[in-house]
C-alpha cells in the first residue's frame, strides 16, 4: 500500500447520514454496509428473509458494536416487494443520503421474475431502476445525495437486444444476459446522471473486479478459479465505497480496482467500453424501463 491508496481510512465521518445498500447480507454488499456503519451512518439492510438480516446484523455489530442498523425486507425480483420496501422505509424516514444498488445475480439457470422479466435483467437492472425511482424524492431531500450502482467488467459482454429482452425468441445465453444487465447498470447511471445534473444528488458506478463471493455459485468454472484470481470482499467493496463517499467525485464517474485488467487492487477511476457510452441506447433503455416497470421518475 502507498500513501495514495484509497482505503476505508479515507472515508469521512458519516454520522447523521442514512444509507441503503441492496444485497447487504452477503459479499461486497455486506462489506460495504459494514464500512458505512463503521463510519457512523445509519445503514438499512434490505434482505430477502429476516434470518439473513439477523445474520448480517450480527456480523456488522460483531465488528462495530455501536453500528446503527435497520433491517427491511426486499426482493428485487418483485415490483410489489420493491414498493412495499419503499413504503416501509418512508414510514420511518424523511430523506436518504446514500443509495447503493449492489444486489445481483450472475448466470442463474433461465428464469423470470414475478413480473415476467428475465432474471438477471429483472433483478440487476429493472429492480434497481424501480427502487431508485421510488426513492428519488427521498434522495432529493438530502443536502448531498449519492446513488451508486454496481456494474462489472462483464459489461463488455453486453449488447442489449431490445427486440427480445426476455430471451423468449433466442436460446438463453446466461453470460450474455449477465453482460446485458451490467451494461444496463452503466446506461442507467449515465442517463440518471444527466437527469440529475442540476440537483445536489451525484450519480456514479463502480465495479469490484473479481471478488470471492456467493456470486459465482452457479458456475463450477468461475468458483474453481476463485482461489487463484479473486480478491477478498473487503477489497472488492472499496470501489463502491469510494464512489459512495469520495467528495471529489464527478457525476457519472466509474470506479474499479486499479490492478492488472482491473481484477484486483485499490480503487481508481476507470473507463467503461465505448458501447456503454452510447447516449441513444441509454435513453432508449430508460424509456423501455419506465414502460416495463410503470415507474416514472419525478424530479419535483
Ligand atoms: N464478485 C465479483 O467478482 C463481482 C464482479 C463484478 C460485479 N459484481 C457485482 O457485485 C454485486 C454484488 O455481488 P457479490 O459478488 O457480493 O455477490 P453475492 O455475495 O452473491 O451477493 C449478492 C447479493 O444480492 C442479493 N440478491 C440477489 N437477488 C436478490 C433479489 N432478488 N432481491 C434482493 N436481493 C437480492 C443477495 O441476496 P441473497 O443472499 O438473498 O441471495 C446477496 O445479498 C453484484 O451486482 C454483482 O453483479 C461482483
Amino acid at each position: 500500500m502507498t500513501a495514495h491508496n484509497w482505503t476505508t481510512d479515507s472515508i469521512q465521518d458519516l454520522s447523521g447520514k442514512t444509507a441503503i445498500v441492496t444485497g447487504a447480507n452477503s459479499g461486497i454488499g455486506l462489506e460495504t454496509a459494514k464500512a458505512l456503519a463503521g463510519k457512523g451512518a445509519l445503514v438499512i439492510l434490505p434482505v430477502r428473509s429476516a434470518e439473513k438480516g439477523k445474520q448480517a446484523n450480527n456480523e456488522i455489530t460483531g465488528e462495530f458494536p455501536n453500528a446503527k442498523i435497520e433491517i427491511l425486507e426486499l426482493d428485487l425480483s418483485s415490483l410489489a416487494s420493491i414498493k412495499s420496501f419503499v413504503e416501509a422505509y418512508s414510514e420511518k424516514h424523511t430523506s436518504l443520503d446514500i443509495l447503493i444498488n449492489n444486489a445481483g445475480v450472475m448466470i442463474p439457470p433461465y428464469g423470470k421474475t414475478e413480473d415476467g422479466f428475465e432474471l438477471q435483467f429483472g433483478i440487476n437492472h429493472l429492480g434497481h431502476f424501480s427502487l431508485t425511482g421510488l426513492l428519488l424524492p427521498m434522495l432529493l431531500k438530502s443536502d448531498s445525495g449519492r446513488i451508486v450502482t454496481v456494474s462489472s467488467v462483464a459489461h463488455r459482454n453486453g449488447k442489449i437486444n431490445f427486440d427480445d429482452l426476455t430471451w423468449d425468441q433466442r436460446g438463453y445465453k446466461a453470460g450474455r444476459a449477465y453482460g446485458d444487465s451490467k451494461i444496463a447498470n452503466l446506461y442507467f447511471t449515465s442517463e440518471l446522471a444527466r437527469m440529475l445534473e442540476d440537483t445536489q444528488v451525484t450519480v456514479a458506478a463502480a465495479h469490484p473486479g473479481w471478488t470471492r463471493t456467493n456470486l459465482q455459485k452457479h458456475s463450477k468454472f468461475w468458483s474453481s478459479l476463485n482461489p487463484i484470481f479473486s480478491q477478498e470482499p473487503p477489497m472488492g467493496a472499496l470501489p463502491t465505497l469510494r464512489a459512495a463517499t469520495d467528495e471529489n467525485i464527478n457525476n457519472d464517474d466509474y470506479y474499479g480496482p486499479g490492478g492488472f485488467l482491473e481484477i484486483k487492487g485499490y480503487p481508481i477511476k476507470v473507463n467503461s467500453n465505448p458501447l456503454s457510452k452510447d447516449k441513444q441506447i441509454a435513453k432508449k433503455l430508460w424509456d423501455v424501463s419506465e414502460k416495463l416497470t410503470g415507474i416514472k421518475y419525478n424530479l419535483e
